[in-house]
């Protein structure tokens, strides 16, 4: 069976969606809302999530890392990996796989990596020989994700941040990924403003967007399955990762026993996971990933309230605004 979805098919299905151009990003680009959620048409990753949508299998012992772009799911691979793997790859022994590869290449990305015809992963039909647990990520909509990580019984880890921080991130990481473009050749029109991607991110219009509706689908599955989905927050994870990382371990199955903890598992594991310590491993430092994203911008500043930097008094009130209107009664604040 034709394991991906066909241009044709991916054709007729965005000619039916609604469209919308952006101000800021990579110009002119244009986005289709699919299921709610908006999707570049120029690239392959709406083929990819529709492919994904139809033949991937989760197993019940399958891992996710959830959450939307820039929120700090480098952070959280890195974290998941050392956690899952601490008996057979301890970190102190100076043998983990982080020590050699990117967190992006030990937990790979669903849509844009796996069924990315273009890219080395483990591909589609191989994913039935990976091990379990199998460790994914992805930036779909929850709304999106495929029926079986749905209904199975494995686990979904949800990453989120406070949204400002997340624009600014996200603006350092397109400028870096089209000056990549633009050396390689690509078109390449304008440098993308932080006030137009402010704009459209107002309006919901951003990838995987709106963001607020991702956030808040997240939040109210694990509200409503707490046994499936973990939520957890950037700015709760800089204040205090021990805690959350004893969360994260009970949650997948692995809790840390008394004696890892006084043996000083935990503390090993954050401090390796710390983004000092990963910007400068080797394995992080050079080289790039599908081509255009270099390893070393997945790490920047990972700091909480970088927003302060970068936006005027009035976009900050306006995206408080967005934040009470939209975080209303669900309990979530930042
Ligand atoms: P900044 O650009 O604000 O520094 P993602 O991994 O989802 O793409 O998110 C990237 C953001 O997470 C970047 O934020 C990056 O610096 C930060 N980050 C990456 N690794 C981190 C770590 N080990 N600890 C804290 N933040 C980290």
């Amino acid at each position: 069976e034709e394991i991906y979805v066909n241009d044709e098919e991916v054709k007729k299905l965005m000619q039916c969606l609604p469209k919308t151009n952006l101000k800021g990003a990579i110009n002119p680009t244009q986005m289709v809302l699919y299921e709610g959620f908006w999707y570049f048409t120029n690239s392959t990753l709406f083929r990819n999530v529709l492919t994904l949508q139809k033949h991937f299998v989760a197993r019940d012992d399958d891992i996710f890392i959830t959450g939307f772009p820039k929120t700090g799911t480098t952070w959280l691979k890195s974290l998941l990996f050392a956690v899952v793997n601490r008996q057979n790859h301890p970190i102190i022994n100076q043998i983990s796989p982080l020590l050699t590869h990117h967190p992006q290449e030990l937990v790979c990305n669903l849509e844009s990596d796996v069924y990315d015809e273009a890219f080395e992963y483990p591909r589609p039909h191989h994913l039935n020989k990976v091990p379990s647990p199998r460790l994914f990520s992805t930036h779909i909509p929850y709304t999106s994700l495929p029926n079986s990580i749905k209904t199975s019984r494995c686990r979904i880890l949800y990453i989120c941040r406070n949204p400002l921080d997340t624009l600014v991130s996200l603006y350092y990481f397109y400028l870096g990924f089209m000056k990549n473009m633009a050396n390689d050749g690509e078109d390449f029109v304008q440098p993308t403003l932080l006030e137009d991607i402010f704009e459209d991110f107002c309006q919901g219009k951003i990838l995987f967007g709106p963001f607020f509706e991702h956030v808040l689908e997240f939040w109210n599955s694990s509200l409503e399955r707490p046994d499936k989905v973990l939520f957890l927050k950037y700015e709760d994870l800089k204040h205090d990762l021990t805690p959350q990382l004893k969360r994260l371990a009970e949650f997948i199955g692995m809790p840390f026993s008394t004696r890892e903890e006084n043996e000083g598992v935990i503390r090993q594991i954050v401090d390796f996971c710390d983004i000092k310590n990963m910007k400068e491993l080797d394995a992080n430092k050079s080289g790039v990933i599908n081509k255009f994203f270099e390893k070393k911008s997945y790490f920047r500043k990972g700091e909480v309230g970088d927003w302060t930097n970068h936006f005027t008094p009035a976009m900050v009130e306006k995206m408080n605004k967005l934040m009470e209107e939209n975080f209303k009664g669900s309990g979530l604040s930042f």
